[in-house]
């Protein structure tokens, strides 16, 4: 049910996505690209994956990696499908993280950006990626945290007034969560920036 509003709110922004949200990917996403520091040969999921920014910033230091991202609004993907034509490497398909259509231990690397506090269903978005990852893999979380006071402010007013909201999480219930999923904590950190976002990050 909640997917469904998330999705029509995704489809709904996803031409003008890129550019309303231009410093917070830019900053989040490549604080994100240097904290994973994917190895050129990995094959990649990007579980949210939106218009492929991620993916824009990965292909320009490894135009070759190959990277799949799932997202439930086509529109996103169609956004991001437009800026990777000349790249067979990177693909999208429209999937929920709770249910993801790839076989076990497809990754060698699972990403995901500023999309779990939309996941409707976290603790079976986790059992998937757990499934898909490789016995070795790795997986690389960041989100938004309500540790921090704005986040708080952010996660309470979302709830009154947009139904595609989910929850946020603190760094406590997070990593909760991570450990109920049998995931190892293997390194994790949380930051502030731009005044009102508080975020936090894991690789597992
Ligand atoms: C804030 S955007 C982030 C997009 C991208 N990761 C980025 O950092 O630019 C959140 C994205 O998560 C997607 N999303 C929300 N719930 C999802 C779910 N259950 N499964 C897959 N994608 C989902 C939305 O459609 C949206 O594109």
């Amino acid at each position: 049910m909640r997917e469904k509003i998330v999705t029509q709110e995704y489809d709904q922004v996803a031409k003008i996505y890129d550019r309303r949200w231009n410093s917070y990917n830019t900053k989040t996403l490549t604080f994100l690209k240097n904290w994973a520091d994917i190895p050129p040969q990995a094959t990649v999921l990007d579980v949210g994956c939106g218009t492929g920014e991620f993916e824009s910033f990965i292909i320009r230091d490894n135009p070759n990696q190959q990277i799949t991202g799932v997202d439930i609004s086509e529109q996103m993907l169609l956004v991001a499908r437009q800026k990777f034509i000349a790249h067979p490497n990177v693909s999208f398909q429209i999937a929920g993280a709770s249910n993801l259509p790839f076989a076990n231990h497809s990754f060698d690397i699972v990403v995901s950006a500023s999309a779990f506090h939309f996941f409707d269903d976290p603790v079976a978005a986790l059992a998937e990626i757990k499934r898909v990852l490789k016995p070795d893999g790795k997986v690389f979380i960041l989100d938004w945290c309500k540790d921090y006071f704005f986040c708080r402010l952010i996660d309470l007013y979302l709830k009154m007034f947009n139904p595609a909201h989910e929850r946020c999480y603190t760094q406590a219930e997070f990593h909760e969560l991570l450990t109920s999923a049998n995931f190892n904590i293997q390194r994790a950190a949380k930051f502030h920036f731009d005044v009102i976002w508080g975020m936090m990050v894991v690789e597992l």
